[in-house]
């Protein structure tokens, strides 16, 4: 199956596709406090809830980056609605392709998209390159709350040494020069939410769309995930935001 139809299937009810209460993020996107006219870049920007959030709230325009077909769709269509298409821009490309000159942004961010850099390490080096110093780098990450069981690893995307601890991610910027400013963690009802929109809106798809030549692969990745969610994932997997400075 296409991996891109994959995605949208599954995401087709979340606005911000990672596990995060609205409530939380409404906090993150006032704590920026930008300055006038900053320049704010996010890479896999999905739907561009962040950018569009952000550009509400502060005098700045942005950049987004995001390579599914679907998703830089439906960005093009909130940042439209939102009435901000003069200072979002959108670029349909893979997102380790986007060249900016060092230094150009005030606020980076790649939220819950590091794998586009080799993973949590590499997207702090290539965000932190592109913002001035006094400016903001901005991830999404998970984390392993615990040692993770081998049943979760055989049947997830990860490997054991694929992520670390909070504490690990939190602390990957030091050898930057970036300092730690917040994060923002997720709980199990951010996580119940964010799995279960999933199931849901997959579930309304198969019974919509009873032809679907994907049907059964569809149906099955979603039965192995919500069992290894509900069976390992939701103790032993964290996910959080980290917010960095450049100095
Ligand atoms: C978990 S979603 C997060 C989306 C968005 N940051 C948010 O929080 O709502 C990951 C996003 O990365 C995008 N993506 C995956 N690979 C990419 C790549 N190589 N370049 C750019 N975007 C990519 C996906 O299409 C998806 O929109």
């Amino acid at each position: 199956m296409d991996i891109w139809k994959y995605f949208a299937i599954g995401h087709a009810d979340h606005h911000f596709m990672n596990p995060l209460s609205e409530a939380k993020f409404d906090e993150l996107v006032e704590m920026l406090r930008l300055p006038a006219g900053a320049r704010v870049l996010d890479i896999g920007c999905g739907k561009a809830p962040l950018l569009v959030a952000i550009a509400r709230r502060w005098d700045c325009t942005g950049v987004g980056v995001e390579l599914s077909p679907h998703f830089i769709e439906d960005a093009r269509g909130n940042v439209e609605n939102a009435g901000l298409s003069q200072r979002i821009e959108l670029v349909h490309q893979g997102g380790a392709d986007y060249a900016a000159a060092p230094g150009s942004f005030d606020l980076a961010c790649c939220v819950g998209a590091s794998w586009i850099y080799g993973g949590h390490a590499g997207a702090l080096a290539a965000l932190s390159q592109m913002v001035a110093p006094g400016g903001l780098v901005l991830v999404g990450e998970p984390y392993w709350r615990k040692p993770p069981s081998q049943g979760y690893l055989d049947g997830s995307e990860f490997e054991r040494d694929s992520l670390g601890t909070h504490a690990d991610n939190a602390a990957a910027g030091d050898v930057l020069g970036l300092t730690h400013l917040h994060s923002i963690v997720s709980n199990e009802d951010d996580w119940d939410r964010y799995e279960g929109y999933q199931w849901n809106a997959t579930g309304r798809h198969l019974r919509d769309h009873p032809d679907d030549r994907d049907a059964e692969e569809l149906r099955a990745l979603m039965d192995q995930y919500r069992r290894s969610y509900l069976r390992w994932g939701r103790d032993e997997l964290g996910w959080a935001l980290y917010l960095f400075l450049k100095q």
